[in-house]
């Protein structure tokens, strides 16, 4: 048993190429680039092209992390996929990425932990690691979600995007690496950010068809006072176990859904607007990839330097969220 903590030694991300501006939705549904921008800051978020899976878009992220990382892919033990839109429910999605990169000695498994996937993959990554378990662990926040939009309805079709970002994890020799993690559910608010049909309890049938069933559900306003409580409240027990003062944060990497979200939490951590990175007005709210395309794109800009503490905050349907502490 050892009790190395992880560290991040290679990050990646995709994004499709096509563009959906907010422009093309004023064609769509009744909206206003002007509204979009102002209720969430929103300007364009990538498509997946029809018939293109998740575990594509994971693939690419993957590679890039693995290269970052110096890698191969023969020595991956472990590959994680965070996602709730995998290719098909039979077989993993973490397997078809598998597949695709041939990491053909590494276990895999899906974790759907909606928008907060990206952080609980990385917890339970770190779980491995610390038991001295696997070495080189592959985690994946992926999601193709535009096929599950209902692009008549304004309210939702304005905030989702296709994306993935994955980070490659080792155990941490010196004082860099995770440092504390906090993740939480309440599922009594289950209901409040749903894909109804296609499951168990509903599956595909013509009447689930046309109902609408297979599209994303939620009531916003709700989800969003939740958003605010739920990750200033997970980042601020985080920042605690690991004994790191708010005003040491260097980097504050919060879940890309809405802008309004962000600055309220913001607020309440009493982080100032150049610690916080943002990235939502070019991908919109990419679920499980958002928080690995944000960091992977801090590092990216400079953002995030060695030594830095960096904070990652997350939350998504289940309700589910969770928060991250690292030293870079
Ligand atoms: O990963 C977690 C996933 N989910 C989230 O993070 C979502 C959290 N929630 C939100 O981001 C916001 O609640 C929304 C962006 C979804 C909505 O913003 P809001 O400020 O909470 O608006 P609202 O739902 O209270 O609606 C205000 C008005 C309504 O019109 P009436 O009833 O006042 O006439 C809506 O019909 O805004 C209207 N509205 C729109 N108007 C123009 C809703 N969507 C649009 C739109 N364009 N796209």
């Amino acid at each position: 048993m050892t009790n190395h903590s992880a560290y991040i030694a290679g990050l990646g991300f995709y994004v499709p190429d096509r563009v959906l501006t907010n422009r093309e939705l004023e064609k769509m549904v009744e909206t206003s680039d002007e509204w979009i921008r102002t209720r969430t800051g929103i300007s364009e978020r990538r498509i997946a092209e029809k018939g293109v899976g998740t575990s594509e878009l994971a693939s690419r992220a993957a590679l890039a992390a693995l290269k970052q990382a110096g890698v191969s892919p023969n020595d991956v033990d472990l590959i994680i996929a965070a996602t709730t839109t995998p290719d098909m429910p039979l077989p993993s999605c973490a397997c078809f990425i598998q597949q695709k990169i041939g990491a053909k000695n590494a276990a895999a498994f899906d974790l759907a932990a909606a928008c907060a996937g990206f952080v609980y993959a990385l917890v339970t990554a770190e779980q491995f690691i610390r038991a001295g378990v696997y070495k080189n662990i592959l985690v994946i926040g992926a999601d193709v979600i535009s096929p599950y939009i209902d692009w008549t309805e304004r309210s939702t079709c304005i905030l989702f995007g296709d994306g993935a970002g994955a980070a490659l994890l080792k155990p941490a020799s010196g004082k860099s690496g995770i440092l504390s993690s906090v993740l939480g559910s309440d599922g009594q608010y289950a209901d409040l950010l749903t894909i109804p049909c296609g499951g168990s309890r509903r599956p595909a049938t013509h009447g689930s068809v046309a109902e609408n069933g297979h599209t994303l559900k939620m009531s916003g306003s709700e989800v969003f006072k939740l958003a605010v409580r739920g990750m200033s409240e997970a980042v601020i027990e985080a920042l605690s176990r690991a004994k790191v003062k708010k005003s040491d944060v260097a980097c504050f990497i919060p879940h890309q859904a809405n802008q309004r979200i962000i600055d309220a939490v913001a607020d309440r951590l009493e982080l100032p607007a150049e610690k916080i990175f943002v990235n939502l007005q070019k991908y919109g709210n990419t679920s499980a990839a958002s928080c690995a395309i944000a960091l992977c794109e801090a590092v990216e800009q400079g953002k995030i330097k060695k030594g830095d503490k960096v904070v990652l905050a997350t939350f998504g349907s289940g309700l589910v969220w969770g928060a991250l502490v690292m030293e870079w």
